[in-house]
C-alpha cells in the first residue's frame, strides 16, 4: 500500500476475511487486515478492480478524515472541514450511522443530527455533481474513538450483496457475497465444471456464471464512487477478469425455485450461461468426471428440524457416492456432521447464516 493515497476499507461478513484476502491477492490489490475486513489504497484503479472482481465484500468505504470529537461543537466543525462536495450529490439525503464509543459524546441521536447538520453546512455554496437521476441516500459512517471520530463515505452506494439480479428468493437464500466466498474458499475457477444440486434462487450458479463471463460484481458495475467529483479526473481503465467456459448446472426439486433461478439468471445476464433444471439430488447424473459440486442444502431451524438432520445427511451421503471424481463443497450447521457426510471433508469456512453458525466443508476429488 502506498503513502499519500486515501484509504478505503473493504468490509465483509465476519468469517469471510480469508476468501476476501484471497480475492484481493488474485486482483493484485495490496491489503492490510483490520477487524471486519481489510484496508486498501483508495485509488480509482484499485476501486475499479474491486468493482470488477471483489465478489466477497459487503461494502467499500473511503476514509474522509479523522476529526476531533471532544464536544459537539468540535465534532461539527471537524465534520464541516471534510471534503463533502467531493463525494456527495447536493440533492442526496444523508444517513449517519454511528459506531464506537465516544467518551465525550454519548447522546446518539443528537450526535447523528449534529454530523448531518455539519455536512449540510459544508455543502453550501457552489456545488459539484448534480446531473442525471438523484442517487439514493448516502450512508456516512462515523466511528467515535474516545475524543476523536473517523468519518467514512460509502463508495459502494449500498450493501454490495444486493447485486440487483436477485429480487426473487426462496427459503433461506445465501447472501450473494457468501456464495462468492464459498466458491473462493473452494478455489473454484471458471474452467472447472460446477453443479449446485439444491440451487434455490440460483445464487451459486449465477455468481459463478457472472465470474466466468467476466461481468462486474454488481449488475451494471455502477458503484457510487464512479459519480464522485473526487474521482472525476481519474482515468479508469477497464479491468479484464479471467473467464471460462466450463458448464454451470443447477437443479432444484421445487418447480417454484427452478422458475425463480431461471428468472434471476436472466436478470443477471447469464441466462444462457447457467443451465437450470428441475431434479432430485439423488437422481442426478454427474455431467462429466470432474468438477465442483457445491450446495447449501436445507438445514437448521428455518427449513429442517435439527432432529431430522442425521437422516438427511445420511441420504446426501448415499447420493454423493455418484460424485466420487468431483470436489465437494457443502454447508452444514454443525462441523461434527461432516464425518457423517463422508470421509475427507475439512472445514474451510465458518460464518453465521440467518443468525446460525455454519461451516463449509470441502472434500477433494476421490479416485475410485
Ligand atoms: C437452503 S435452500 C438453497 C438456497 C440457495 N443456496 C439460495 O441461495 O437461494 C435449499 C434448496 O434445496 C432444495 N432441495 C432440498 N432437497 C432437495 C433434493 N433432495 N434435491 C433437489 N433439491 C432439493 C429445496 O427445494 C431448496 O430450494
Amino acid at each position: 500500500m502506498s503513502d499519500g493515497a486515501r484509504t478505503a476499507r473493504v468490509s465483509c461478513l465476519k468469517g469471510l476475511e480469508e476468501p476476501l484476502g484471497a480475492e484481493l491477492d488474485a486482483l493484485g490489490v495490496a491489503h492490510r487486515p483490520v477487524p471486519g475486513g481489510v484496508l486498501v489504497d483508495a485509488t480509482a484503479g484499485v476501486l475499479a478492480r474491486l468493482d470488477a472482481g471483489c465478489f466477497c465484500a459487503d461494502r467499500v468505504q473511503i476514509k474522509l478524515g479523522r476529526v476531533k470529537a471532544a464536544s459537539m461543537e468540535s465534532l461539527a466543525s471537524g465534520v464541516r472541514s471534510l471534503p463533502w462536495k467531493q463525494v456527495l450529490d447536493p440533492r442526496q439525503d444523508v444517513r449517519v450511522v454511528l459506531r464506537g464509543n465516544g467518551a465525550a459524546l454519548r447522546r446518539g441521536g443528537a450526535v447523528g443530527k449534529k454530523v448531518e447538520l455539519g455536512i449540510r453546512d459544508a455543502m453550501r455554496g457552489p456545488r459539484g455533481m448534480a446531473s442525471g437521476r438523484p442517487p439514493g441516500p448516502h450512508e456516512v459512517l462515523v466511528e467515535l474513538e474516545g475524543s476523536h471520530a473517523v468519518v467514512w463515505a460509502d463508495a459502494s452506494g449500498g450493501p454490495l450483496h444486493k447485486r440487483g439480479w436477485r429480487p426473487e428468493t426462496v427459503k433461506a437464500p445465501l447472501r450473494e457475497t457468501v456464495a462468492a466466498a464459498v466458491l473462493r474458499a473452494a478455489d473454484w475457477s471458471p474452467d472447472e465444471p460446477l453443479v449446485d444440486p439444491m440451487c434455490g434462487a440460483g445464487t451459486f450458479g449465477i455468481e459463478a456464471a457472472r465470474r466466468a463471463a467476466g461481468l462486474p460484481v454488481s449488475l451494471d458495475g455502477s458503484t457510487a464512487w464512479r459519480r464522485w467529483p473526487m474521482y472525476a479526473s481519474a482515468k479508469v481503465k477497464g479491468v479484464a477478469m479471467p473467464t471460462g467456459k466450463a458448464p454451470i448446472l443447477v437443479y432444484d426439486r421445487d418447480p417454484g425455485a427452478v422458475k425463480a433461478a431461471i428468472r434471476n439468471a436472466r436478470r443477471g445476464e447469464v441466462g444462457a450461461r447457467v443451465r437450470v433444471e428441475q431434479g432430485h439430488f439423488a437422481e442426478l447424473v454427474p455431467p462429466g468426471d470432474r468438477g465442483l459440486l457445491v450446495a447449501n442444502p436445507p438445514w437448521g431451524r428455518r427449513i429442517a428440524s435439527r432432529e431430522a438432520m442425521p437422516k438427511m445427511v445420511a441420504a446426501w451421503r448415499r447420493a454423493l457416492a455418484a460424485w466420487d471424481g468431483w470436489r465437494i463443497a457443502w454447508i452444514l450447521p454443525d462441523p461434527a456432521l461432516f464425518g457423517s457426510l463422508g470421509p475427507g471433508f475439512r472445514v474451510v469456512l465458518r460464518f453465521r447464516h440467518g443468525g446460525v453458525p455454519v461451516a463449509v466443508g470441502l472434500r477433494d476429488a476421490r479416485v475410485r
